[in-house]
């Protein structure tokens, strides 16, 4: 998954181009390249790694187009290299591309017969032979276009820009997002409102099998047959976006930070604060009297905050729930039977195997809900409910505050579910929803536990593995402790089921081996400080996220302990996050990792 961009206008684009491709870093970080006309000639600067290197490398070869396209990478298809960078150019033309060409192989083959030379690794770089023998053939550039389209298997979203064309620029799209934008005699194009935010707040968003042709003073969008279409504006809210750490070292510590007012926007959402009554946001509603069963489905943390999600709707509604990871559900074909609703969590709304889960349980007939911070992202889009976390822009990769959104939406639905379907009384809402409304307060708490973690995690940075506990609501934390500290500090990290552990992880165990043991004093406490014995039986180095009575009760010096405040068990899985979110951060820190951009990874992983 990438990002693209491009730009048709009387004014110079590279520094546009570049700017916008900043926005877009989210999507990856591998390589950046643009390709501009100079002169009406195809020219591109291109660099491995992040976008930095091309700005260097611009200042000392500047471009000076009027029409360009940018691409930041996420590396699917060859190594992160400058070769296999885009834009790819064949003949008389660059493109740019986001998705994956699954049938390249065999194009790639045919083209070879044909005599292309390919200069890259990449499944990118056929789409630009294909065309370009289009052309050669004859075709004009829009029919060129069209003409491979129709030949291109999986998701893509692409923009194309011709040698000596200097007033035509065309994207298509089929399965990864692309919108158009328009300007006062300039036009756009790229892969979100964010990145086409500062130029215009004119946005339309392409449907599957779309292209659109840009000119100066036009855009043209034609469906999937070549028929004139007409896509509705958006106004875009991306302008609120910006890129700040305000005085924070990272993005991450940021968000963290940002936690206890975004949660609070969020219950708001979901909370009528002067009744204490429960609701569906904007609006909508939401029927739940008569749902036999739900089907949840997300990817990593958005997975984990739908296992929560899970355990709130089965304990607080009691509707049974399923739940598969996306990339699973999408092809298990598992019988949905009784599921009468879907409910999928995403942060950015463009993940594609949530996207593809969605679009598989809509063709079944169900109705489709999804928890998403993106409120113009296609999940969004193609939901009959949305129902909004407020967290804001997550720009550091690692999820924090929009995971924290997500559990106090779910636990908000729970309990809107409960009541409708009378297994909460109108006296327990209010009393659950005046708990959500402490959250605010205990995150704030919680945030004061920061020089205590950091001290901690000086000890974690010299480990090269680490196990993570918990039991109940804690089970789904200590599998997201255990993400967010394998993913910025490359440490190994497991999170398992406290009961779990005698099953086999326990071999592991030994004086080296940390064990990081999440229990508020809750109704599953006791079982997990037996596991926690266990633990401490065989040397194992423990820290352990508990409470005042937890503290108390854990009955001996075997552990470092970090005391959170007391809360109502439903709030548990949002505050113990927050210190395992510092945690992991702190340890990051230490060991000098590239905490917001963590290698291998990006924000929004729009392939399979
Ligand atoms: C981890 C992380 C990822 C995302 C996952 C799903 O910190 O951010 O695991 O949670 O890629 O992304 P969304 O929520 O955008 O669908």
């Amino acid at each position: 998954m990438c990002g693209i961009i491009g730009i048709v206008s009387h004014e110079p684009v590279a520094g546009r181009l570049v700017d916008a491709l900043k926005r877009l870093e989210y999507r990856g970080y591998d390589s950046a390249g643009i390709a501009t006309l100079e002169d009406g000639v195809l020219t591109r600067r291109r660099a491995e790694g992040k976008l930095v290197n091309l700005q260097r490398r611009l200042e000392g070869d500047p471009l000076s187009g009027t029409i360009g396209i940018g691409h930041t990478r996420w590396a699917t298809h060859g190594a992160a290299t400058e070769a296999n960078a885009h834009p790819h150019m064949a003949g008389k033309l660059a493109i740019v591309h986001n998705g994956i060409i699954e049938n390249y192989r065999e194009l790639r083959a045919e083209l070879e017969a044909d005599g292309a030379v390919f200069e890259s690794q990449t499944d990118t770089e056929t789409v630009a032979h294909l065309v370009n023998r289009e052309l050669r053939r004859g075709l004009a550039p829009k029919e060129a276009v069209m003409a491979v389209l129709g030949r291109l298997e999986g998701a893509f979203s692409l923009a194309f820009l011709f040698d000596g064309e200097e007033n035509l620029l065309i994207g298509a799209r089929r399965g990864s997002p692309l919108a158009v934008g328009e300007g006062e005699g300039e036009m756009f194009l790229g892969s979100d409102a964010i990145a086409l935010s500062p130029f215009t707040d004119i946005v339309r968003y392409l449907e599957e099998g779309d292209m659109a042709v840009l000119r100066h003073a036009t855009i043209e969008i034609f469906d999937e047959h070549g028929n004139p279409v007409i896509r509705p504006v958006r106004r875009s809210t991306g302008k609120a976006f910006y890129v700040d750490k305000g005085n924070h070292r990272h993005f991450m510590q940021k968000e963290i930070y940002e936690q206890p007012e975004v949660l609070s926007h969020t219950l708001g959402a979901f909370v009528d604060m002067t009744t204490g009554r429960t609701r569906i946001p904007n609006g909508q509603t939401l029927d739940f009297s008569n749902v036999r069963r739900i089907a949840l489905s997300a990817c990593g943390t958005g997975y984990y905050a739908a296992l929560v999600g899970r355990y709130y709707l089965e304990r607080y509604a009691r509707i049974p729930c399923d739940l598969d990871v996306a990339s699973e559900f999408r092809y298990r074909e598992s019988p949905l039977g009784d599921v009468d609703l879907a409910l999928f969590v995403s942060q950015s709304g463009e993940t594609a195997d949530t996207l593809a889960s969605l679009r598989y349980a809509k063709g079944e007939g169900l109705r489709i809900a999804s928890v998403v911070n993106v409120q113009e992202s296609t999940i969004a889009r193609e939901s009959d409910v949305v129902l909004p976390t407020l967290a804001g822009p997550e720009i550091g990769v690692a999820s924090t505050k929009a995971f924290t959104c997500q559990l106090i939406s779910l636990a908000a639905l729970a309990i809107h579910a409960g009541v409708a379907r009378g297994v909460i009384s109108p006296e327990r809402e209010l009393e659950l929803t005046r708990s959500l409304a402490e959250v605010p307060r205990l995150a704030n708490e919680a945030l004061a536990l920061e020089d205590t973690v950091e001290a901690l995690s000086r000890e974690m940075a010299t480990k090269r593995h680490a196990l993570f506990l918990g039991r109940g609501f804690s089970y789904p934390l200590a599998m997201e402790g255990a993400l967010k500290l394998k993913e910025i500090s490359y440490i190994h990290a497991e999170g398992y089921a406290a009961g779990e552990l005698k099953h086999g992880p326990i071999a592991l165990i030994d004086d080296t081996m940390p064990v990081v043991v999440i229990a508020p004093h809750d109704r599953s406490f006791e079982k997990t400080m037996s596991n926690m014995q266990e633990v401490a039986a065989r040397g194992g180095r423990i820290i352990l996220f508990t409470d005042a009575k937890g503290a108390a009760g854990s009955g001996s010096d075997m552990a470092s302990t970090v005391v959170l405040p007391d809360m109502p068990e439903i709030l548990t899985p949002i505050i113990y996050a927050i210190p395992l979110q510092m945690l992991a951060y702190h340890t990051a820190v230490q060991m000098g990792t590239d905490v917001d951009q963590p290698r291998n990874l990006a924000k929004s992983v729009t392939v399979e």
